[in-house]
């Protein structure tokens, strides 16, 4: 039976990127009996525009009945001053809310070939892998009460909530858990339970649920220090699972020890596995219509997604090893070049990825 999947690509560079990951799909369709369907919505910006919404109710439809959606990047200067409401990056966040894709995962593997990319020392990220585990449908970016109110004294007054429930900490936990049993055992949960109750709860909950866990190896680290940490001495981490917003900004962190956020994907799954799947990155206004944008973080993406919500880990292998031998040709695109490289623009490295799968 074929699957469906909806492709949005959004602002930004986010149509360029998309269609590389097109092109993989298109190629497991004919060469590989991948039997999906796609269709395509609009979301973020580009949607407002054409209907006054980021998310459109047709969007919202089609991805409601989809077994996965790929998802480019939403964003850019163009709409930064309109009301927060319906700002291309509510389309994203009603996405994932809407489809309570509460789990995030987000690995930060290096590619050996990318070693000397990063702007730390060799030694220090080589060989790294790590997956974040971040949760994505609470905490800071949705509760409530969240506004700008004015004062008596007619002074504005800025306020969000950071919330948990234990019911969303516990599933959340599960997730992580479950992850580091698959890889080596160790997960490090993130959390700032030295100033914040919102925290403190979470880290009790970590360990109940840990219980459940004997042959995992529990620890936890304030977030400043985990900052600190992944930048000094990375490799320590298997695994991480922390809030929504520590997760936003570690995960940026992470990503830089890889050589370039460029090279990151991510997996963002409810509790049936049926997931949306993007790029870390975002829509990189500034190179958008250059072909310049690497388009293998979306193309790993799709990886995530073969993998995740497709039951492919066979094609899922098969692309992450033709990215690895278009890395392996020396190609490059402009954020992981380095002199003797040969640079290729966004098209360019689809095309490599493809004719490696062919291959
Ligand atoms: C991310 C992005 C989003 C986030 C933005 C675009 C809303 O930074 O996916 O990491 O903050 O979650
Ligand atoms: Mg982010």
């Amino acid at each position: 039976m074929s699957k469906k999947i909806v492709v949005l690509a959004g602002d930004g560079i986010g149509s360029e990127i998309v269609a590389q990951a097109v092109k993989v799909l298109d190629c497991l369709n004919q060469d590989f009996d991948l039997n999906v369907e796609m269709e395509h919505g609009l979301v973020g910006g580009s949607a407002y525009d054409e209907t006054g919404s980021p998310l459109p109710e047709a969007t919202l439809t089609l991805a409601k009945e989809s077994d996965a959606v790929l998802l480019g990047a939403v964003g850019g200067y163009k709409w930064e001053s309109l009301d927060i409401a319906v700002r291309p990056e509510k389309g994203l966040l009603g996405l994932r809310s809407e489809l309570e894709l509460f789990a995030n995962l987000r690995p930060a593997i290096l590619y050996p070939q990318l070693a000397h990319a990063s702007t730390l020392k060799e030694d220090v990220v080589s060989g790294l892998d790590i997956m974040i585990v971040r949760e994505l449908t609470g905490g800071i970016y949705f509760g409530q009460p969240r506004g700008i109110r004015t004062l008596d004294n007619n002074e504005k007054q800025g306020f969000n909530t950071f919330i948990y429930k234990e019911s969303e900490i516990e599933r959340i936990a599960h997730v992580a858990f479950e992850t580091a049993m698959k890889r080596d055992k160790r997960l490090c949960s993130v959390d700032k339970a030295n100033v914040l109750e919102c925290t403190e709860l979470w880290r009790a909950v970590m360990i109940r649920v840990s219980k459940e866990y004997p042959e995992i190896e529990l620890s936890h680290m304030y977030v400043d220090n985990a900052a600190m940490q992944l930048v000094r001495a990375p490799k320590q981490f298997d695994v991480m699972v922390t809030t929504n917003m520590f997760g936003d900004i570690l995960s940026d962190c992470a990503a830089m020890l890889t050589g370039s956020i460029g090279m990151l994907p991510s997996a963002s799954m409810d509790k049936n596995q049926k997931g949306m799947y993007e790029p870390i990155h975002g829509s990189a206004p500034y190179i958008a219509g250059q072909d310049m944008a690497n388009p293998l973080a979306t193309i790993l993406s799709v990886a995530m997604m073969l993998r995740y919500s497709l039951g492919s880990e066979e094609l899922a292998v098969k692309v992450e090893k033709a990215v690895e031998t278009a890395l392996n040709q020396n190609l490059r695109t402009a954020d992981i070049y380095t002199d003797g490289d040969i640079k290729v623009g966004t098209e360019g490295m689809g095309d490599a990825v493809v004719a490696a799968l062919k291959a």
